[in-house]
């Protein structure tokens, strides 16, 4: 059971922290203390997001400290964000690193204190740093940025003077700026949402994932991993701790080293998640099964649709038939978003306003992670007459990516106003509040989602929402709301 719906492994000599995880658990849920009841209970129990958030909070291990097993961050530090950096300077100046099992927050903390230290124009560059973990406590300790001194055994005194401030009770706070960087929420990474755009887990140039992955089954491993290599770009890279290397589990990846560090690369091949569920085939199928390199340099076509005229269209592709609406659609459910370009590119030369190819075109430009040309013809899109409320929504999910949540705002405000009934377009803005702490904008656009979903039978997908059922929006709107 908890291999399945945790991910986790539980070998004879853990089976005594099982015994007491689930017995806190009962007692939690108000299961009288007997044995028979207890009985009772385990084999009826359905493992609902409620009790599964109970029994997480008393069976994962809470052991992390800042600048934690320095090979993995000189990896990070000397080699990956360099490189990165070096290749959008002077362009597209953004970064995505997520950090799954994030624990208390001093992992997440350390990659920003890392970044913060290693670009001296940090404040011109958009700086995502998503981190995410099972248990709410941990991340609720996480939020309050405040740690005593065990965190702080492998941090120097330098840095922590730098970044920290004395708090009450021999303990340390970590400082605004760097506390800001840093998005937290509740995630578990047994389960299929990810990646996508509703939990912003798509589109990483970074996926630390370290001393998690430990406790995980070998089916559970191989399962995270593939979600992980189509949570990343191109060329991405996931770093585990050196215990859990194992290229027998990490097979999409490409393996590296630098200096005393070993990680993994996102290479050119194509992953399928290998899961019979269909919502994760929806998953992979809509957003995350990326066959392109978003660091490639891909030929800017065009600023303003006058001068769509001038795309230089592919001269192969230009012989071929005009595709239908419909086949382009298929093409991008199929995941060929190299082609669907070329093909709207085609499309649009001849009708240069047509808001669905336009459509197309943004989704495929942000699932091969080339959010610059993502937001161009967002921009375009947007001039035109026909654009709606979708529209706005979608290029305010690309301007998520790049860590601009007040611009999004306003689009999703502006798309809103044409159609107050969008029910994604009140789920971000609901995620953006949350995420600033605005807990009563936050619940008003909660609320319209649950009013919005009743429409809805728990097992219906909801469109556009990459294959979530109304069900799973609730699950995902009630864990974003109680954080
Ligand atoms: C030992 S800590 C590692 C923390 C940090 N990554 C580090 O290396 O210092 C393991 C973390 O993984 C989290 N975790 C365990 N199972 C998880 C799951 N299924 N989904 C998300 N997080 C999980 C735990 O809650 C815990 O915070």
């Amino acid at each position: 059971m908890t291999a399945r719906v945790l991910g986790w492994d539980f070998p004879p000599n853990r089976v005594n922290d099982l015994e007491r995880g689930l017995l806190a658990t009962a007692k939690e849920l108000g299961v009288p203390d007997t044995p028979d009841a207890i009985i009772n209970w385990l084999s009826n129990i359905s493992w609902n997001a409620k009790e599964l958030d109970i029994l997480s909070t008393h069976l994962t291990i809470g052991e992390t400290y800042f600048f934690r097993e320095k090979p993995g961050l000189d990896v990070f530090q000397k080699q990956v964000i360099p490189e990165i950096i070096k290749e959008r300077r002077g362009k597209d100046q953004y970064l995505r690193i997520w950090c799954a099992g994030c624990c208390t927050g001093e992992e997440p903390y350390t990659l920003a204190i890392i970044l913060k230290e290693m670009i001296p124009d940090i404040n011109n560059w958009k700086i995502t740093i998503l981190a995410t973990d099972i248990n709410r406590n941990f991340l609720k300790k996480a939020q309050s940025g405040v740690y005593g001194q065990w965190s702080f055994r492998e941090t120097s005194q330098d840095i922590k003077s730098k970044y920290f401030t004395m708090a009450a009770g021999r303990n340390w706070e970590i400082n605004q700026e760097i506390k800001k960087m840093i998005t937290f929420s509740l995630l578990n990474l047994a389960d299929d949402l990810y990646p996508s755009a509703l939990t912003n887990t798509q589109n990483h140039d970074v996926v630390f994932c370290r001393n998690v992955l430990m406790y995980f089954t070998p089916e559970q491993i191989k399962l995270v991993a593939k979600r992980f290599n189509q949570s990343l770009v191109e060329n991405g890279c996931l770093i585990t701790s050196v215990v859990e290397l194992n290229d027998h589990y990490f097979s999409d990846f490409a393996t590296c080293s630098f200096g005393e560090g070993i990680y993994y690369r996102k290479s050119g091949r194509r992953t399928e998640v290998g899961n019979s569920d269909p919502l994760t085939k929806l998953v992979s199928k809509s957003r995350s099964a990326k066959t392109a390199s978003p660091r490639s340099k891909t030929k800017p076509v065009a600023t303003l649709p006058a001068r769509l005229a001038t795309i230089p269209i592919d001269a192969a592709l230009s012989k071929k038939p005009l595709l239908g609406t419909l086949e382009l659609k298929k093409l991008f459910e199929k995941g060929q978003y190299h082609q669907c370009v070329g093909h709207c590119q085609l499309l649009l030369s001849n009708t240069p306003s047509d808001v669905e190819v336009l459509n197309i075109l943004v989704k495929s430009y942000a699932n091969m992670g080339n959010l610059a040309e993502a937001k161009r013809w967002g921009e375009i899109l947007l001039s035109m007459d026909g654009a709606k409320a979708d529209s706005y929504y979608l290029l305010a999910t690309v301007l998520m990516e790049e860590n601009m949540p007040a611009k999004a705002e306003s689009l999703l405000k502006r798309g809103l106003y044409l159609n107050p009934h969008h029910l994604l377009s009140h789920f971000l803005m609901g995620s953006i509040a949350t995420r600033e702490n605005k807990s009563k904008i936050a619940a008003k656009h909660f609320q319209n989602v649950i009013e919005l979903l009743s429409s809805f039978h728990e097992n219906d997908i909801v469109p556009g929402s990459e294959g979530l059922t109304a069900g799973r929006i609730k699950e995902i709107v009630a864990s974003l709301h109680s954080l």
